[in-house]
Order: structure tokens, then C-alpha cells, then sequence
């Protein structure tokens, strides 16, 4: 499957459930979610079927996200219909790393390759603020349980928060010292919530490159810039979603937990799935990467054209 920019289509992003047991500042306000009734979220069954018919059109890599995605039930279930179907190279998952002690195992059982674990601050009191109701040590033990598992390759995900967390860079980048993970910082995007916080909250990712000297690039991963420091086991990884350097580069789809494929994360312009099966389904898929567009205007325009929520995107 190609967009008619040119670029393959073989990434699909599937947030499971809106609901998340945080409810971390840059995401959501603090009643919540609970606008969208239970009815109109995906089934399992609906769920499965969507991402049979992608991996049919070309899909190699599908990452499952939220909200929380391990607080939705029967989430293993979906996994292992996931895991089998023939042509799926790769099943990811994104999480807040606060359920990973008690599900991480049974996760890697039901065919989950990688994770990617959320963590803005190794300050206790900090992670609580900006979670609102998370516990640090609940995510270091998830992030121990992971590794216990056999995940490998595992990558931490930091916000760059302006004033919030950007005097613990240099600590958050060691975690790749002495491990085999990756820590990426993630430029924080005005969509949601955050779309009309002070421009000080908005840092670049170069920040991490004067916080840790000694960081040489080694390549690119995705849409993350790939760093290292010799003798390091891990790498760090910068991601500039404001910079729109990797647009270009974009292989993505994403289905909202209420049936809506999107082909930009930050375009308004949604495909309703629920319904369709066979040749419509397989039709619609095709439409919304062919209506993919070149790029998005969040530098340009400062804000995001969608008007959906993180925690209703997935990140
Ligand atoms: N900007 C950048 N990243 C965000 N996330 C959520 N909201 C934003 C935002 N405004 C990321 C968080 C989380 C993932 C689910 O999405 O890092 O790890
Ligand atoms: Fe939940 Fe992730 Fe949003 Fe935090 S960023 S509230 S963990 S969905």
C-alpha cells in the first residue's frame, strides 16, 4: 500500500481504548475521558478484522495505544488474534508502564514483541504532578518486569516539558548507560490540552544535545534521530515532530478506538471504519492513505488541525 506521495503504508497505529488510569497533564484535563459511550467503541472482533484486512493491504508493524492500552479488557485476547495474523512482522505496544509488573509476561505470551513505556521524570513527586495520579515506582518496577520478561530493545519515551523536566535530561539519558534501551525525548506538539501553553513549555530537542555532551549521532530509527556515547549500552533517541523533519519518512495509519482511520495525526480528516468488511473495508484502508498528506502545518500554524485529544489519537 502507497499514499500518493510515494511512500509505503505499512504502519498501523491502533489505540485500543480512550480510558487511562493517569491522567498526565499534556494529555488529558483532569475529569478525564468518558464522552464516548461504551457502545461506540470498537469490539475486539471489529478491532481484529481492521488489522486483518491492513496486514492484507501491506501493514508489517502494528502498535497497539490508548489511552492506556493495558486497561482495556480482554487486551490480551486482541494481542494473540493480533500475533497470528500471517504477514504481521512486528507488534508493538504503547504503555505508561504503571499495570507492565503485574501483565508483562503474560504480554510477551501473547505475542507482543516490544514496548515502548512512557517516562517524563525520575522524580518521584514530579511524576505524581504531572500524572496526576501515577506512581514512579509502579512504572520502574513495570520497566524491571519488562526486562524479567524478555522484552528487549525497549524504549523509554520522554516529553521534552519546557521548566518541568528539562533539568533531569542528562539524568533521564543515562537509563541508556548501563541498559539496552533506548530513552527518546519527544518535542511536545500543541494538540489537545496543550495547544495554548506558554511557548517556554515548547523546548527543541537540541536542549538534550546540550544537556548530555558527548552524545554522537548513529543513524535514525523511525522517525527517531539515534545517538549514543561510546562505552554506553542504549541509545538516545530525539524526536522533532515540530520540525516536520520526518514527514517524508512517514509510513503511518491510525484507527481511533471508536473506528476512525486517520491518515495524519494532525489532520481533521477521519474515514469511519465501523461497518464495512471485505472489499469496503479493504477500500476505505486504501483511501486514507491515499489521502495522506504531504505534511502537517503544526509549524507553520501552531497548532494541530485536529481536534481530538492525545490520550483519543495515541500518541
Ligand atoms: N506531545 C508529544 N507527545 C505526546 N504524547 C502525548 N501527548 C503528547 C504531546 N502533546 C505522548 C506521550 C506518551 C504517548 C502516548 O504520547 O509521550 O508517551
Ligand atoms: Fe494516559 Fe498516556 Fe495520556 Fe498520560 S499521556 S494520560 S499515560 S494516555
Amino acid at each position: 500500500m502507497t499514499d500518493g506521495f510515494g511512500r509505503v503504508i505499512d504502519y498501523l497505529r491502533i489505540s485500543v481504548t480512550e480510558l487511562c488510569n493517569y491522567r498526565c497533564r499534556y494529555c488529558m484535563d483532569e475529569t478525564g475521558v468518558g464522552k464516548r459511550g461504551h457502545e461506540e467503541i470498537l469490539r475486539l472482533e471489529e478491532l481484529a478484522e481492521i488489522a486483518a484486512a491492513a496486514v492484507a493491504l501491506g501493514v508489517k508493524k502494528i502498535r497497539l495505544t490508548g489511552g492506556e492500552p493495558l486497561v482495556r479488557r480482554g487486551i490480551l485476547d486482541l494481542c494473540r488474534m493480533l500475533a497470528d495474523l500471517p504477514g504481521l512482522e512486528e507488534l508493538t505496544m504503547t504503555t505508561n508502564g504503571s499495570l507492565l509488573s503485574e501483565l508483562a509476561s503474560e504480554l510477551r505470551r501473547a505475542g507482543v514483541n516490544r514496548l515502548n513505556i512512557s517516562l517524563d521524570s525520575l522524580s518521584p513527586a514530579r511524576f505524581a504532578d504531572l500524572t496526576r495520579r501515577g506512581r514512579l515506582s509502579d512504572v520502574l518496577a513495570g520497566i524491571e518486569a519488562a526486562e524479567d520478561a524478555g522484552f528487549r530493545h525497549t524504549k523509554l519515551n520522554a516529553v521534552l516539558l519546557g521548566g518541568v523536566n528539562t533539568d533531569e535530561l542528562s539524568d533521564l539519558a543515562t537509563l541508556a548507560r548501563d541498559r539496552a534501551l533506548s530513552v527518546r525525548f519527544i518535542e511536545l506538539m500543541p494538540i489537545g490540552v496543550c495547544a495554548d501553553w506558554p511557548p517556554e513549555r515548547f523546548v527543541s530537542a537540541d536542549a538534550v544535545l546540550q544537556a548530555v555532551p558527548g552524545l554522537e549521532p548513529v543513524g535514525t530509527d523511525g522517525v527517531a534521530a539515534l545517538y549514543t556515547i561510546p562505552g554506553w549500552k542504549g541509545t538516545v533517541g530525539l524526536i522533532r515532530p515540530m520540525s516536520c523533519g520526518f514527514c517524508d519518512r512517514c509510513s503511518r495509519l491510525r484507527l481511533t478506538a471508536d473506528g476512525k482511520l486517520k491518515p495524519c495525526l494532525h489532520s481533521s480528516e477521519e474515514i469511519p471504519l465501523r461497518g464495512l468488511h471485505g472489499d469496503d473495508l479493504s477500500a476505505a484502508i486504501l483511501e486514507a492513505a491515499a489521502r495522506k498528506p504531504r505534511q502537517h502545518a503544526l509549524t507553520a500554524q501552531g497548532r494541530s488541525d485536529s481536534p481530538r485529544r492525545m490520550h483519543e489519537i495515541g500518541g
